[in-house]
């Protein structure tokens, strides 16, 4: 039987599995190229937690938290060997009109609060701190919608696992012992045509989702079409269905008709998102694509690798043995 992360003691996992907040800032960096970044990137990981502390004991009702993972390249430079076993680039995907883009970043910090302005606050004591080392490449401030809906209209959220499931469904445990407690998260910058969205009846939009709109209801298997979203990314292995963890945050610019849905999926394997991106892009089987997909354009994609808190808290200390 397949260990789970909670039976190995040592590691404490970054805080992952999280309840939902009301407020996200998603923030994708690059790093520089330069002599001392890779200590200075390093000092900052064995700090963060501190600064999270810092920042976050200011309003404790704000639940604030952050999460950091690394590209590929990222780990390479910053860590070296051992990797994770999982660790790859985002792989692009291509298919009719539809392209899962695989976009640069190295470093994510996911940073989530019950507020926007400790979020904030803690988005620019990080770049304060790292300053000339990284360049930030994208950075979107998500907000929660009316009953933790997507700008799209449909409550997004609904069947993620909770609790005990949600651990085993994102921390690595006995498949990577010396990652253990890690993750692996994808994430997508979604923009929507929502004119086009909205000029289709419910009953259709329903269909692509999979679910009703007003109540969230899951629709009958001999209703619900085969190229519904939640039929694409329903991944099963061995007779079990195999989870991811979502935190989407809608976002938007009003004045620009800009409305997007930010998708960020935790796993503890990055093969099961694959899988879902597969299903959703070229379709199961191909051509049975996801319809979402006809109103949503993905503008950025990448993979990155979530150590464990003990492992930050680690690196830093390591460094005179380098
Ligand atoms: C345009 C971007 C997206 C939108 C607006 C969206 C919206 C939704 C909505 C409304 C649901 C139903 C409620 C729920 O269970 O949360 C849902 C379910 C789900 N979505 Fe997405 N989603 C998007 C992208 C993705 C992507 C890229 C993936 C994975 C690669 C994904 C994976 C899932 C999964 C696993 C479920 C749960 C299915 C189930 O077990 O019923 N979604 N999504």
């Amino acid at each position: 039987m397949t260990p789970r992360a909670s039976d190995i003691p040592n590691a404490i996992a970054q805080p992952v599995a999280t309840p939902l907040t009301r407020a996200a800032i998603f923030l994708v960096v690059t790093i520089n190229p330069g002599a001392g970044h890779r200590a200075l990137i390093r000092s900052f990981c064995a700090d963060m937690a501190a600064l999270v502390r810092s920042v976050g004991f200011r309003e404790q009702e704000g639940t604030l938290s952050c999460v950091v993972g690394f590209g590929s390249d990222a780990w390479d430079q910053l860590f070296g060997k051992p990797r994770p076993r999982d660790l790859h680039k985002f792989r692009e995907i291509r298919a009719g009109e539809r392209h899962a883009v695989s976009t640069p970043g190295d470093v994510l910090f996911h940073i989530r609060a019950q507020r926007m302005d400790l979020c904030f606050e803690l988005a620019t004591q990080i770049t304060a701190r790292l300053g000339p080392v990284i360049s930030p490449v994208d950075e979107v401030h998500g907000f929660r919608y009316f009953d933790s809906r997507d700008l799209i209209g449909f409550v997004d959220g609904t069947e993620n696992p909770k609790g005990e499931e949600a651990i085993n469904a994102t921390l690595i445990a006995g498949e990577d012992p010396r990652f253990a407690a890690g993750s692996y998260v994808i994430i997508q910058k979604y923009l929507h045509d929502l004119a086009g969205w909205n000029a289709l009846p419910t009953e259709k939009q329903e269909k692509i989702v999979g679910r009703t709109k007003l109540n969230d209801v899951e629709l009958d298997d001999n209703i619900k079409p085969t190229y519904a979203h939640n039929a694409l990314t329903k991944i099963v292995e061995n007779g079990k269905e195999v989870k991811i963890l979502r935190d989407n945050m809608p976002f938007g610019h009003a004045g620009q008709k800009e409305f997007g849905t930010y998708f960020i999926g935790y796993s503890r394997s990055p093969r099961t998102i694959e899988e879902m991106l597969q299903n959703m892009f070229v379709g199961k089987p191909p051509g049975n694509y996801d319809r979402l997909l006809d109103f949503s354009r993905a503008v950025t994609g990448n993979l990155f690798f979530v150590p464990s808190a003990t492992f930050l808290e680690n690196v830093g200390g390591q460094l005179s043995r380098l």
